[in-house]
């Protein structure tokens, strides 16, 4: 089976193509980042028209990278949410188009569940069962994943996600958007232990987070100390923080469920520190971390396409042309032949 997957959930325009048999064909992605940069953060209406230029041009770069015709196509995926309404109404609309004429199913993808497959597209895939991290930029859950849409909720964040606090604390420190990757880098040249900052939740005895006080911890600390010198530290001691967090809780789940494998998917997944500590962690407990290929961390049309094709498969259709701008992980169900 050969899906082509399209991802417009928010500012990144992906496009993939993945055969069964042979792999991932080839995908191909364009960050609206540099435009919306400008504004600190996404805009969803600039992000809509955006992903209605880019998407096709994308679309016959990936085919012709691939080496297929749309009529080697067995079916389209998109992402049907959570995201930006508008946005995921242009990857849709897009998708249920094409998919009509050529008369192949079209499914709707949770974006969530892309990314927790994504690991399975890397050279080495784990197995199932496994405990996910969830770390994106609006989403910041802890999963056990059974199998292909058998996902139990272990804990989640009460209010902001992984990525939304490493955004949150760019912005405080003067730094750009998207915050992850430069927090990442003015780390690298900061001292962690300059500054002490708290671990909310860390000893809360279950497997949710918190991050909302630690950002405005954040805040205060800048606030005494506003000289350009210390931005390096308090991004490193911020950096130090949340990696400490995460991996506590995720070592937690391992423990809990007497699990041997974690996976850990979404932007802040890209993060060094984090990739580190969650290694050193596992090792520690006799557990095994996936994580995958860096490009396929961040939004990307690969994980669509392979989420798709795993339902597709199943003969699974989303009868509707809808969009889910909210949607539960947790609610997903395995895929039934139809
Ligand atoms: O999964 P993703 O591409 O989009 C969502 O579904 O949200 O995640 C984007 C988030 C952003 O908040 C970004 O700052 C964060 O991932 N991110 C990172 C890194 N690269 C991206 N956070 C920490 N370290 C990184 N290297
Ligand atoms: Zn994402």
């Amino acid at each position: 089976m050969r899906v082509l997957g399209i991802e417009s959930s928010c500012d990144e325009s992906g496009v993939a193509v993945f055969d069964g048999a042979r792999g991932l064909l080839a995908h191909r992605l364009y960050s609206q980042t540099a435009m919306h940069g400008d504004y600190g953060g996404v805009v969803p209406e600039l992000a809509s028209r955006d992903h209605i230029q880019r998407i096709l041009p994308l679309i016959r770069d990936t085919l012709a990278a691939a080496d297929c015709g749309l009529d080697s196509l067995d079916g389209i995926a998109y992402t049907a949410g959570p995201g930006l309404a508008g946005a995921l109404l242009v990857g849709a609309g897009i998708a249920r188009g094409l998919a009509y004429a050529l008369d192949i199913p079209a499914v709707g993808v949770h974006h969530l569940e892309g990314h927790l497959l994504s690991p399975l597209l890397s050279r080495e895939p784990p197995a199932f069962p496994f405990v996910a991290l969830l770390v994106s930029g609006g989403h910041t859950q802890i999963m056990q994943v059974a199998g292909v849409g058998r996902y139990e909720l272990l804990g989640e964040t009460l209010d902001d996600a992984a990525g939304e606090a490493f955004d949150k604390t760019a912005q405080l420190l003067g730094l750009g958007y998207p915050g992850g990757p430069a927090i990442s880098r003015l780390a690298d040249a900061g001292d962690a232990a300059r500054y002490a900052l708290p671990r909310p939740m860390l000893g809360s005895g279950d497997l949710n987070f918190s991050f909302s006080g630690l950002k405005t911890a954040v805040a205060t600390l800048r606030r005494k100390h506003p000289e350009d010198a210390t931005a390096a530290d308090i991004a490193a001691a911020f950096q130090a923080a949340m990696c400490d967090i995460l991996a506590a809780k995720s070592l937690d789940a391992l423990r809990r469920t007497a699990s041997r494998r974690l996976v850990v998917a979404g932007g802040v997944g890209a993060n060094r520190q984090l990739r580190a500590a969650l290694a050193a962690g596992c090792e520690s407990l006799g557990a095994r971390v996936y994580f995958p290929e860096l490009d396929l961390c961040t939004d990307n049309g690969a994980m669509i396409a392979y989420a798709g094709a795993m339902r597709l498969r199943e003969g699974a259709k989303l009868a509707a042309f809808e969009v889910r701008p909210r949607w539960d992980l947790a609610s997903l169900a395995a895929p039934q032949p139809a």
